[in-house]
């Protein structure tokens, strides 16, 4: 089976946008990620959806609540035959804990990860809401609590990728947001690095957004990455 490492994140505000994306990509080459705006409008009919038209997806809901509520929130997500989902690695060790057990024992898990620290967010961000040293020690030291929680991987900026790569199991895996083609603009995001540059540090897993979804010809952002990695 083929397994992608190009995840296309659809921000869509209902289900008409997303399918008309994801009728125009191919399974082979990419996942497609339903996160909160898509979910919260469209739910499970249109996770559905995606899956029989071949896509594995990747339900980025990023639950960080207490363990009872974050372990049943697994399972319920467990039961939509996505490939993946998340938590927040703040949620503690109890909260990681908890999410791995509710899918132990699952026939067809979903992969489970932790969001380290949003790629949205910089040093003064941290120092804000309270975490002290720089993005690279936050992520660092949530992903090690990921990984002895038993978690499958962390989501983490291409910026920090190279580091943990160093640090964690070779198939602890690495999901990386905040890719940005040399060309394509930053938005709000802060800790970006190119395709290349992700590959190179290590992250098994792209996750594109914008730069593909707000692409006058998605299909050609998509290829031009999946050719820029394919190179790299
Ligand atoms: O449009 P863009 O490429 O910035 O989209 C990035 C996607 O990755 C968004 O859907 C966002 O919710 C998600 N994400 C992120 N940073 C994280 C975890 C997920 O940007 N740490």
């Amino acid at each position: 089976m083929s397994d992608p490492r190009l995840i296309v994140a659809l921000d869509y505000p209902d289900a008409r946008g997303a399918l008309a994306l994801a009728g125009r990509l191919d399974p082979t080459l990419c996942r497609l990620k339903v996160g909160k705006e898509l979910y919260t409008a469209a739910g499970p009919g249109l996770v559905e959806k995606l899956r029989q038209s071949g896509f594995g997806v990747f339900l980025d809901l990023k639950y960080h609540d207490i363990p009872n509520t974050v372990a049943g929130a697994c399972r319920a997500a467990s039961e939509l035959g996505v490939w993946m989902i998340n938590v927040h690695a703040l949620g503690g060790r109890a909260m990681m804990t908890a999410a791995r057990e509710a899918l132990a024992g699952h026939p067809d898990r979903p992969k489970l990860t932790a969001v380290t620290l949003l790629t949205s967010m910089g040093a003064a961000d941290m120092e804000e809401v309270g975490l002290a040293g720089s993005p690279q020690e936050s992520v660092t030291r949530l992903a090690r609590l990921a990984q002895a929680c038993g978690l499958d991987g962390v989501v983490c900026s291409p910026r920090e990728a190279a580091e943990l790569r160093r640090l964690c199991r070779r198939d602890f895996c690495l999901v990386t947001p905040g890719i940005r083609p040399a060309d394509a603009a930053q938005d709000d995001q802060q800790r970006i690095a190119t395709p290349r540059q992700a590959v190179a540090s290590g992250a098994d897993y792209l996750v594109i957004g914008r730069p593909v979804t707000r692409a006058p010809d998605p299909l050609a952002a998509l290829n031009a990455i999946a050719n820029e990695i394919a190179q790299s």
